[in-house]
């Protein structure tokens, strides 16, 4: 029972110094193994690994007759995005051949995994899977058949695969963040911009379940989504919209979590409402056409009407959003909530339009501490800077003592000096309560050019997995490579990968 675990006050290890190493420098006594990089074959009929890992789910092989084994499980690994000079290659034509071999290394990858000693592998099994840019999605709720997505009930692929989420009944969100640009990238595909940049649910234990897109959650550039079930067993989902000056969303299922019920449980995220979050008043405004006049009212310069029903109003979450008091944030990426009091946290990762370089990281507290409520107080929880350290929060994980563990992605930051004093992307450790709470720890350092992603610890807690996303990511051709991280054997070629990290002492009660 996390609730009565105590909170950690100072960092449970020897803090580490910024550093350009093209490796994953880690605090004395802790140790790392590649595990699951792009290019390994991991089902029976050949299927690779994809490129540019992020989110990872960790579901335990036994969770479906409640267990919670810290040694075997299924793994999903969220893939974001390729780069060409890595992937089917950068020339300037692009041949059909290119073009599938990119649409083939999006995705998620969904991987059995097994401790084994003190080694992690990837192992054989029947549920070893791809979902690509080609696997059919189902699309659910108020947009499914409608106008904007072309009245399509079943779409092609699910991309721009960022963080995530996972629900108690042991499927994965999948968030499609970044999903501009491949209509273009990918000529010829099919591909449609609008069935894209959804919340896709996937059920890593049955692959006969098709992938559900849930557009009661709205479309906008999805980074995360936190799941919990409230005290009324509604389920609430927290999002970000990961670009400048847009909104942090949430959604509540209509229908309530049945822990007895999983099949039921998988519809449960079709219908429900979405609200944006006011931070000047501390309100969450609902997002539904017919219960807000100010949807129907919302008219654009010309003084044509913005929305012609709920269809359009989530198929253009942020526009709506905007409309009605949503207030505009910089840009955030990662949100997860308290595991003890139930707090809400939130990277802003940075706004350049605003000169906010370093980022911060909120939190915020419902109503009575009911996730339904529809009144929230908010503060700052860290500000990035050279004073703290850390710069550009990212993902973030909570262990279940509720102390926060953050990754920085510096990487659209180009020639900003920040770069040069934060030194590679790491990781930070952060405690919540006690006096250091907002005092960030550096845990972990990347490879060059690298983000680190995805972090999920298994639920022992001795082991960490994180993803190395486009590690050597500005080399400018295969002859000037500025990574070689995770290299197969004979090559230089750098790799994006899972990292498990051990060394932890795991969770004492
Ligand atoms: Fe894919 Fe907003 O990070
Ligand atoms: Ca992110
Ligand atoms: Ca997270
Ligand atoms: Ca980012």
């Amino acid at each position: 029972d996390p609730t009565r675990l105590k909170p950690q006050t100072v960092a449970p290890f020897r803090p580490i110094e910024p550093t350009r190493a093209d490796t994953m420098t880690l605090p004395a006594g802790y140790r790392f193994q590649v595990l699951a990089p792009w290019g390994e074959t991991f089902t029976a009929d050949g299927r690779e690994i994809g490129f540019n890992h992020d989110f990872i789910g960790y579901f335990p092989a036994d969770m479906l007759t409640g267990g919670q084994s810290a040694t075997d499980a299924l793994l999903t690994i969220n893939h974001e995005y390729v780069n060409p000079l890595f992937v089917g290659g950068n020339t300037k034509e692009r041949t059909p051949a290119q073009i599938k071999k990119e649409m083939e290394s999006v995705g998620v990858s969904v991987v059995r995994v097994r401790k084994d000693g003190q080694t992690w592998k990837v192992i054989p099994d029947a549920r070893n899977r791809r979902i690509d840019a080609m696997t059919k999605i189902e699309l659910t709720g108020p947009v499914r058949g409608t106008a904007p997505v072309k009245g399509a009930t079943v779409v092609s692929g699910s991309v721009g695969n960022c963080s995530g989420g996972q629900t108690p009944w042991g499927t994965l969100l999948t968030c499609e963040e970044n999903v501009d640009g491949y209509t273009k990238a990918w000529p010829g595909s099919g591909y449609e911009a609008m069935h894209q940049g959804w919340v896709t649910e996937i059920d890593p234990f049955d692959a006969d379940w098709m992938p559900k897109k849930r557009t009661a959650m709205g479309r906008f550039r999805h980074e995360n989504a936190a799941v919990k079930v409230a005290q009324d067993g509604r389920v609430v989902v927290y999002m970000g919209d990961d670009m400048q000056d847009a909104c942090i969303y949430k959604f509540v299922s209509r229908g309530k979590y049945n822990p007895a019920n999983r099949a039921a449980n998988r519809d449960l995220l079709a219908e429900g409402d979405l609200y944006v979050a006011n931070f000047g008043n501390g309100t969450w405004i609902l997002l539904d056409y017919d219960r807000n006049k100010k949807l129907q009212e919302a008219k654009d310069d010309a003084g044509k009407a913005l929305f012609a029903g709920q269809a359009e109003v989530l198929a253009d979450a942020r526009a709506s959003a905007l409309a009605i008091g949503g207030t505009p944030v910089d840009r955030p990426e990662d949100i997860e909530i308290h595991p003890r009091t139930g707090e809400v946290y939130a990277a802003l990762t940075n706004n350049s339009k605003h000169g906010n370089y370093f980022g911060h990281i909120i939190k915020f507290r419902e109503d009575r501490d009911d996730l339904t409520a529809e009144k929230f107080l908010w503060e700052v929880f860290a500000y990035g800077g050279p004073q703290s350290g850390f710069a550009s929060p990212d993902n973030l994980v909570f262990d279940p003592y509720g102390n926060l563990w953050m990754v920085t992605d510096n990487s659209d930051l180009g020639t900003n000096p920040i770069k040069e004093y934060h030194g590679n992307n790491a990781m930070f450790f952060f405690p919540t309560e006690g006096p250091d709470a907002g005092k960030a720890y550096r845990f972990a350092v990347g490879p060059i050019d690298a983000e680190m992603t995805g972090p999920v610890f298994s639920p022992d807690g001795k082991t960490l997995f994180l993803s190395v996303q486009h590690p050597g990511e500005d080399s400018e051709s295969l002859d000037k490579l500025t990574s070689n991280f995770a290299a197969a054997q004979g090559s230089k070629v750098p790799r994006p990968t899972l990292v498990a990290i051990e060394g932890f002492p795991g969770w004492t009660a």
